[in-house]
């Protein structure tokens, strides 16, 4: 039987997909939440989310020092339920306070979603007694669980780069996320530039089921992403930098196709993402520094280089119109886990 032991502290790293997941499986449990696609993504150093939760006389959720009531908070508290649930805890969930810190740019659009709800999923297990240490069985189990709360959050376990599977069996137990070889000393950087400030207007969830129901290219662009997943990965840990660009680039333009082809249309990007995509290319073009574009459900673009050219390419993109700010990240950490 497993009851609540102590509070305990959860640090996840947000991650950025350079294969892209968008769309659902359909016809499957809603709340297996079961990607139609696979996917690949760069975990962020810096980019994190700090949780702690601990038994508490009622819920509450707190986040960035303020109260969080209404949706967001009740989304935070199902998942509590959810995992009591898997966790096959006996008895009443236990009340809990979850107090988050958002260590992310304070621009929305960057996958606080991923490190938030893995951030939640590792604290809440350890709250729970559900896990004591993060071993390789006890992640692989909390990814899956994280999913459920929010697919991008079933990469943020692990640092490094990280490949998410689709899987096809109904329970979703082919749906797995594992960490890909590192490649240091093969070292890369992923430049986020902002182009926008306050919140993004259609959230993912929302706008990736209304593609599957309505974008005519959905099918092409599910058909075709599981070659895009093998393609990244061995360029990858082939350390082929073009060769990941590229079909990096491909999943993401591929995505916004099917995006903008959604009734109705669905564009996330603004002037400023476009000038930045063109100075990425030109200064490909030109002999520059090399960068590889991509981005999601907003207007900011991310752009993948080598780390010895991080430096350059940061500057050139800050000077375009409508840029305002660009951070240089590092591939992060595994997600820790700290009982109090
Ligand atoms: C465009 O993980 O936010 O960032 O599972 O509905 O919570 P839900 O969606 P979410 O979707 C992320 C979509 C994306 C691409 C990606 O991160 O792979």
């Amino acid at each position: 039987m497993n009851q609540p032991v102590t509070a305990a502290l959860a640090t996840a790293h947000s991650n950025i997909a350079l294969v892209k997941y968008w769309g659902k499986r359909a016809g499957c449990d809603p709340e297996l939440n079961l990607p139609a696609v696979g996917s690949l993504s760069m975990t962020l150093d810096e980019l994190r989310t700090v949780t702690r939760v601990a038994p508490a006389s009622a819920d509450r959720f707190e986040l960035d020092g303020e109260e969080v009531e209404g949706k967001p908070a009740a989304k935070v508290f199902a998942h509590l339920d959810r995992l009591w649930r898997l966790g096959a805890c006996s008895g009443p969930r236990p009340r809990c306070a979850v107090v988050s810190t958002n260590h992310l740019p304070t621009a929305a659009g960057l996958a606080s979603s991923a490190s938030g709800f893995a951030a939640l999923t590792i604290a809440a297990a350890g709250c729970f007694g559900l896990a004591e240490q993060l071993d390789d069985p006890t992640r692989a189990r909390l990814s899956a669980w994280a999913r459920m709360g929010s697919g991008s959050a079933a990469r943020s376990l692990w640092g490094g780069f990280v490949r998410l599977d689709a899987g096809t069996a109904d329970d979703g137990s082919d749906c797995r996320a594992r960490p890909l070889p590192s490649p240091r000393p093969w070292d890369l950087r992923l430049l986020v530039v902002h182009t926008a400030r306050g919140a993004k207007q259609v959230g993912s969830t929302g706008g990736m089921e209304s593609s599957r129901l309505t974008s005519p290219y959905y099918p092409a662009w599910v058909e075709s992403s599981a070659a895009d997943l093998d393609a990244a990965e061995a360029a990858l840990r082939a350390r082929a930098f073009d060769q990941l660009g590229e079909v990096m680039e491909h999943s993401c333009f591929k995505m916004h196709a099917c995006m903008l082809a959604t009734r109705p249309a669905l564009m996330y990007w603004n002037g400023a993402t476009l000038e930045v995509i063109r100075a990425v290319w030109q200064l490909r073009e030109a002999g520059g520094p090399v960068g590889y574009v991509t981005s999601d459900a907003g207007p900011h673009v991310k752009v993948l280089c080598r780390a010895e050219q991080a430096p350059a390419l940061a500057a050139e993109l800050a000077a375009v119109a409508g840029v305002h700010e660009v951070q240089r990240v590092a591939p992060g950490p595994d997600a820790s886990l700290e009982l109090t």
